[in-house]
């Protein structure tokens, strides 16, 4: 019986594409360029297994579709919203994905960018380079202290205790939470986080907020003009799970009015494609997608699809199976 057939929809760091193909055979993307959907038809029409990123959107269309040979998708990355998992479910098509391996670099992300706008520093880079700097003086581009205030964390899964750990430990401050489920009081203890039981009442108390929950139907819009009129005056929001969580209508709106301090976002809603007002905007900070782009985490979520790839081969549980 010939081996199953692989192929992975964008390129991978070197020494993973160099077990995908070297050890299965796997067919790589030659241009790193993000397939049509007709073209991911065809791929699912044609191989036995998917290595599929953020960026290939599988509906319920795709993968119900009677032509369909895939039997397996493995997802490079940890969130899966852009995959019907409903539809691969009623359709017995296993999914796994890649978490935890990124969570470090996630959370390192957060920080920097809580710390970018607070303190001013896309802005002080922009100044500099554009010529503008004319020399230090006692009121230039005064921010606002992060160290010792307090963060709201909105999901506290493994990248929010990340973060929680950081600005805990490292710049003192005081960490808040609201999550689905409630960490254990043990752990709650050990992070010196206080949960709250309405993402309201977490609004309200924090003078930063970063978001931290995966993006599902429950979650759209979870940042709204109701959400964020709760927010404290003169309050930062972060993003960077995943863009639909926020609202950017509204997120404007609010920062028109006055009502918050600032954004940094590293995800949109619809992206690559992000609404020009956001980049305009001089009290937002913009990241192209980069909460995972080390190349650390981006080998070590390589290994984890062929992991998963692995386990499906010999016929074992999947390590990291969604659906
Ligand atoms: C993920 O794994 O879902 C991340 O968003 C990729 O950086």
């Amino acid at each position: 019986m010939p081996s199953p057939s692989i192929i992975v929809t964008r390129s991978l760091p070197a020494p993973v594409e160099a077990v995908l193909r070297d050890r299965y055979g796997a067919v790589l993307s030659p241009d790193d360029r993000q397939l049509s959907r007709e073209e991911l038809g065809r791929a699912l029409d044609t191989y036995d297994i998917v290595l599929c990123t953020l960026t290939d959107r599988l509906d319920a269309e795709l993968i119900e579709r009677p032509t369909r040979r895939a039997v397996f998708l493995a997802n490079f990355g940890a969130g899966t919203n852009h995959i019907d998992l409903a539809a691969c479910r009623r359709v017995g098509l296993p999914v796994s994905n890649t978490p935890g391996v990124l969570t470090e670099d996630t959370a390192d992300l957060t920080i920097l960018l809580m710390l970018a706008i607070a303190r001013r520093a896309w802005e002080g880079d922009q100044e500099l380079r554009a010529g503008r700097w004319t020399g230090w003086r006692p009121t230039h581009l005064l921010g606002t202290r992060v160290s010792g205030k307090s963060l709201g964390i909105v999901g506290m899964g493994r990248i929010g205790r990340a973060v929680a750990q950081r600005a805990r430990f490292g710049f003192g401050m005081s960490v808040h939470y609201w999550s689905r489920t409630r960490l254990p009081l043990a752990d709650e203890a050990t992070l010196e986080a206080q949960w709250h039981p309405t993402l309201d009442a977490l609004l309200a108390s924090t003078e930063f907020v970063s978001v931290h929950c995966p993006a599902t139907p429950e979650t759209r819009h979870l940042i709204n003009a109701h959400t964020l009129a709760a927010m404290r005056p003169g309050a930062y929001l972060v993003n960077t799970s995943r863009g639909d969580v926020v609202d950017e209508a509204a997120l404007l709106d609010a920062l028109g009015g006055g009502h918050l301090g600032g954004a940094a976002l590293d995800v949109f809603d619809g992206e690559p494609q992000v609404n020009p007002a956001l980049l305009a905007h001089p009290r937002i900070v913009t990241l192209p997608h980069l909460g995972s782009a080390t190349v650390e985490s981006r080998v070590a979520m390589g290994e984890r699809a062929i992991a998963n790839i692995a386990a499906w081969l010999a016929g074992a549980p999947l390590p990291d199976r969604v659906a």
